[in-house]
């Protein structure tokens, strides 16, 4: 019971912890005198306006003649008060010189009512006591605030390159002691974890990345329970897209390895921008090409004619004032291997195997036939042919038991992964010598075989003539070959045999 409630308790804290939480530029009450807090450069609104009950009651003392002096007290009690802005009776307009086109007033609105300061940007000195006088028919209204500051730091100051560890801070004027401090992303709490540590109140990000530009905003909590917030826009330059791309290219095709920025530089007034591609290639790091400005803040390598050996790991690395940046593209190259190296003759089987260099593992394998020989650039989806002839396959491997003309064209192999098409290769499908007699199932190494074994029996064919020949003729011209067979003949057996080796030697 206490557990299941547990949750419910959590978030209705959250609730009215979000409900009490002041936003920058809202005001407090604080002992009769509201606190707006803001931090350098931001717009800021020192509010002062009747309200609805008041507004109701003197609304008509509004269309008369209203004067109102803006004035600023200094950070010392006894310093003189002195004047922000001032509009006279007359409706002529004074403003302090430091104050120049800093302050406004909306004199438009006076007649709602509100007579409140715009200061904008709002610089470190403007910290104070402010204080209206307003005088309206024969009213008069005060109005007293208090504007605090609140210090947003991101170190290191200036340009913010991804990887590069930062650390953000936010202080403020308030007198109260600090006691806690929180950090929103594009408005969520941010956990403290590995990746944001909190470091005496101030948050450090050890590899920032892309992500985590955005809209940020500091929470801090004093002891007097007031809690001054600060907001502002954290821009890190790094690189757009996937994290570690893959390109797959069909071998023999172009391709474009990605390195693109997430902002481009010479927009951002960003100089001294380059990169330098390269890949390791047998332990060796090959230089593949050297960009001095990427224009739109891009560092495209162009691979004008991929091979097989051109697949593998490229590194983009960036260098942005001294630093450097890197991202791996992954170039995986298609190919097809046949079963058959050649001319492929009508009926054989064939197979076409598509592989892929770098498989990801969760790649799967598409073949169609995009034209062929019998019918103009149909593909499966366009022309169901008879159901006995596939012309749509899953897997890497496709296989045509009986080449026939109907094969003739082109074949595509595609790979498929869970974002879509990846990349697809080609294969022309040629039939030659299309013989009509019939399938000729021959590969190279049965043709040699079947000459060996004709010349054998041409050979044996020619000793047994020769043999015939040597019995029926007892040829007084060869006399030593008589001799050296019969020689060393232990048994009438061996003796023909011995006749037909010695024969062989001759005959060669
Ligand atoms: C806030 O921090 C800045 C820089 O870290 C420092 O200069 C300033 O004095 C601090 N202000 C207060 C009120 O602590
Ligand atoms: C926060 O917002 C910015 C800008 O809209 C965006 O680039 C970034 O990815 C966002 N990050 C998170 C973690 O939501
Ligand atoms: C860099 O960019 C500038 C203009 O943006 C261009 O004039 C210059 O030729 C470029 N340099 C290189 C090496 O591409
Ligand atoms: C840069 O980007 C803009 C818009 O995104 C495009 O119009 C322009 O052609 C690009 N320039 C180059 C050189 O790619
Ligand atoms: C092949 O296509 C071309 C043009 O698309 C056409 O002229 C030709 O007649 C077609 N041939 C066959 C056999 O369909």
């Amino acid at each position: 019971m206490t557990l299941a409630f547990m949750p419910l308790s959590l978030t209705l804290m959250l609730l009215v912890t979000n409900a009490s939480s002041t936003s920058p530029g809202a005001p407090k009450k604080q002992k009769g005198e509201q606190r707006v807090w803001a931090k350098v450069g931001d717009l800021v609104l020192l509010p002062c306006h009747l309200s609805p009950q008041e507004l109701q009651s003197s609304w008509k003392q509004l269309y008369e003649k209203t004067a109102v002096r803006w004035e600023r007290h200094g950070e010392s009690s006894h310093k003189e008060p002195h004047m922000v802005l001032e509009v006279e009776y007359s409706g002529l307009l004074k403003r302090a010189r430091s104050m120049m086109p800093r302050a406004s007033v909306r004199e438009t609105s006076f007649r709602q009512g509100d007579f409140s300061l715009w200061i904008e940007p709002l610089l470190s000195d403007d910290a104070g006591h402010y204080e209206a006088l307003v005088r309206y028919g024969k009213e008069t209204r005060r109005c007293q605030l208090e504007l605090g500051m609140v210090t947003v730091t991101v170190n290191p100051p200036g340009l913010l390159v991804e990887t590069e560890p930062l650390l953000l801070n936010c202080n403020s004027s308030h007198p109260a002691k600090l006691v806690g401090m929180r950090w929103f992303h594009n408005g969520s709490l941010v956990p403290i974890s590995s990746t944001f540590r909190s470091r005496h109140g101030a948050l450090s990000i050890s590899r920032p990345t892309v992500s985590d530009s955005g809209h940020w905003r500091c929470e801090l909590t004093y002891s007097d329970d007031e809690r001054v917030s600060a907001t502002f826009n954290l821009q890190i330059l790094g690189f757009a897209g996937p994290a570690s791309p893959v390109v797959y290219a069909a071998v023999g095709s172009a391709a474009n390895l990605p390195c693109l920025l997430n902002r481009d530089p010479s927009a951002s007034r960003i100089l001294g921008v380059s990169a330098q591609w390269s890949r390791l290639a047998g332990g060796d790091l090959e230089i593949r090409g050297i960009s001095g400005n990427g224009s739109n803040g891009s560092f495209t390598l162009h691979l004008a004619e991929v091979g097989p050996r051109d697949a593998g790991q490229y590194c983009c690395a960036v260098s942005i004032h001294g630093m450097t940046i890197t991202r791996d593209v992954t170039l995986a190259v298609m190919t097809v291997t046949p079963s058959i190296k050649g001319p492929v003759a009508e009926g054989s089987r064939l197979l076409l195997i598509c592989s892929l260099t770098h498989p990801r593992g969760h790649e799967h394998f598409q073949w169609r036939q995009l034209s062929s020989g019998l019918s103009n650039g149909s593909s499966f989806e366009a022309t169901p042919r008879s159901p006995a002839v596939q012309r749509y396959y899953l897997g890497s491997t496709l296989e045509l038991t009986h080449v026939s003309q109907e094969d003739i064209g082109t074949w595509e192999c595609s790979v498929h992964g869970s974002e879509g098409r990846l990349g697809a290769v080609e294969y022309e499908l040629y039939i030659t010598g299309a013989q009509l007699s019939g399938p000729r199932p021959i590969l190279d190494g049965q043709t040699s075989f079947g000459l060996i074994l004709v010349l054998f029996l041409l050979l044996v064919a020619s000793i047994l003539a020769l043999v015939l020949q040597n019995r029926r003729i007892f040829s007084p011209a060869f006399p030593a070959l008589e001799r050296v067979v019969t020689a060393p003949t232990p048994g009438n057996a061996g003796k023909d045999e011995g006749q037909e080796g010695k024969s062989l030697q001759t005959e060669c």
